[in-house]
Order: C-alpha cells, then sequence, then structure tokens
C-alpha cells in the first residue's frame, strides 16, 4: 500500500532527502528524495564529467540500502550498536521511500544530531566519553563511510538523559571505486580510523565556531521531536531552508 506522507509535516530535513515517521510504525522513519531538489537537480549542479551518470548514481536511499545490506553481510548485528538498522523501500506519495530504525531517547524525542547537543550544552565529559567509544568500534569493525559527519550523527539518551550511544544514520559507504571486498579488514580499520580522526577535527572545528558565537545554521536541527501531534509542531511554511548533506 502507498504511505501517504504529502500532508504531514517531515521531522528533519537533510541536504537530500526529508525524513517522516513512518505512519504504521512510530520506531521507524521514511526517508524520501526531497521535492524540491530531484535528482536531476542534483545531477546538474555536480558539472562534467559526473553528470554523464545515470541518474540512479546520484539516489542516496539507493546507494544507502546496498550498503546497509552490505554491512549486515560483512559486519553482522554488532553494526547495529553504531548505526540503524535499514529495512528496505515502501511505495509513498512522495516517491520512494527508505525506511530504517528511527533512532529516539528513552522519553521518546527523537535523538538530536551531535552537532546540536555540542552546540546546546558543549563537549561534557560523559558525550566525549560516548565518542571515543563510537570510535573506538566503528574502527575496530572497520565500518564503511564517507567523511562523519556532526549532523549524521545522532546522540541517543536513556531515562535519566545519560548518554547511552552515538548513531550514524547518513554517510555510509565508501567514495572509493574499490569494492569493499577487494580490501583487507586491517585496511577497512584503517580506513575508519582516519574518518574517526576527522570527525575529532571536525568537533574542535564546531566548538571554535561556538566559542566566538557564529551560529552553525540550522541543518542538524528537528522540526519536531517525533511524539504523538502537538499544536506546537511547525507548518511547511516555517521549515528551515537550509540546504547541506
Ligand atoms: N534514523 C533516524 N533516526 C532519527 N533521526 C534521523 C534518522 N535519520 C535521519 N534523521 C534526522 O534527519 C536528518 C536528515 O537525515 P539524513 O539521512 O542525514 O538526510 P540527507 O541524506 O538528506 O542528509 C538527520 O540530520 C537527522 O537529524
Ligand atoms: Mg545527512
Amino acid at each position: 500500500m502507498t504511505l501517504q506522507l504529502g500532508q504531514s509535516t517531515p521531522f528533519a530535513r537533510g541536504g537530500n532527502r526529508l525524513c517522516f515517521v513512518h505512519p504504521d510504525h512510530a520506531d521507524r522513519c521514511v526517508k524520501v528524495r526531497r521535492p524540491d531538489f530531484t535528482l536531476e537537480d542534483l545531477r546538474r549542479k555536480k558539472g562534467f564529467p559526473k553528470n554523464l551518470r545515470p541518474l540512479s548514481s546520484f539516489d542516496d536511499n539507493l546507494e544507502e540500502f546496498r550498503v546497509m545490506a552490505d554491512i549486515d553481510r560483512r559486519v553482522g548485528e554488532e553494526a547495529y550498536t553504531l548505526v540503524s538498522r535499514c529495512f528496505g523501500f515502501e511505495d509513498t506519495d512522495m516517491g520512494r521511500g527508505l525506511t530504517s530504525e528511527l533512532i529516539r531517547d528513552a522519553d521518546q524525542g527523537i535523538s538530536h544530531t551531535l552537532k546540536q547537543v555540542i552546540w546546546d550544552h558543549g563537549y561534557s565529559d560523559d558525550l566525549r566519553a560516548a565518542v571515543a567509544r563510537f570510535g573506538t568500534a566503528w574502527s575496530r569493525l572497520g565500518m564503511p563511510s564517507r567523511d562523519l559527519l556532526v549532523h549524521n550523527l545522532l546522540v541517543q539518551r536513556g531515562a535519566d538523559g545519560e548518554i547511552l550511544r552515538l548513531v550514524a544514520i547518513d554517510g555510509l559507504g565508501s567514495a572509493s571505486a574499490l569494492p569493499e571486498g577487494w580490501r583487507t579488514l586491517r585496511s577497512r580499520q584503517a580506513r575508519s580510523a582516519r574518518k574517526v580522526a576527522n570527525l575529532h577535527e571536525r568537533i574542535a572545528t564546531l566548538l571554535a565556531a561556538r566559542e566566538r558565537g557564529e551560529f552553525p545554521g540550522t541543518h542538524g536541527l528537528l522540526m519536531h521531536d517525533g511524539r504523538p501531534a502537538t499544536a506546537e509542531q511547525p507548518t511547511k511554511d516555517q521549515l528551515p531552508e537550509e540546504r547541506q548533506t
């Protein structure tokens, strides 16, 4: 059956996709292509020679689905302590949607991004420890990712507001043309460790901007908290405009 999303408010918007709470499963999200930034727009923006590639090669949902299947095969159950589970595609009134585990805190609010948590609360000791745990496991398992961006990592909290873990929800896969299977585990681990080192640099950059009082932009902020509908939810006209993956 076709899921109806068009009349509801997404809880977040990335550079490429809109994220909705799944209408039939409160613990899943559905990601669809942004209607105001289509695959054709994205391909045009890339310029020559990338714009010669087929449209499907620009499709984040397709790429994420493939990468998640690969992670499931190669890494297995342990991967899901670090990334959200993927449940495959469903048809929606906004095109094909990719469904995945919706990361919520114990109080049922959708978890905030690392970017927002650092911006709101700074880099506390418990957050630092959670980033360290995430980084160690990410490297040990050789998880495949592009750059680990602060708005693509979520900070999940427990019942007392304590930090349970960090979860990556976007940016998985590899920019390299080399198939994953051709790499040794050691080479995958080295690549993941580089991405973790780079994450620490990004955190330092964000903290420096925070020190200077430079607002880092609305990207990575939630549009609503995903709890059952309240009057507080913004209307579509109030959604932030920014675009960035
Ligand atoms: N599984 C999820 N659970 C909770 N929040 C999510 C989940 N996936 C995405 N989000 C939120 O939606 C935002 C945009 O999603 P993302 O997958 O990064 O889209 P894009 O590919 O367009 O960048 C994220 O920054 C995050 O705040
Ligand atoms: Mg993103």
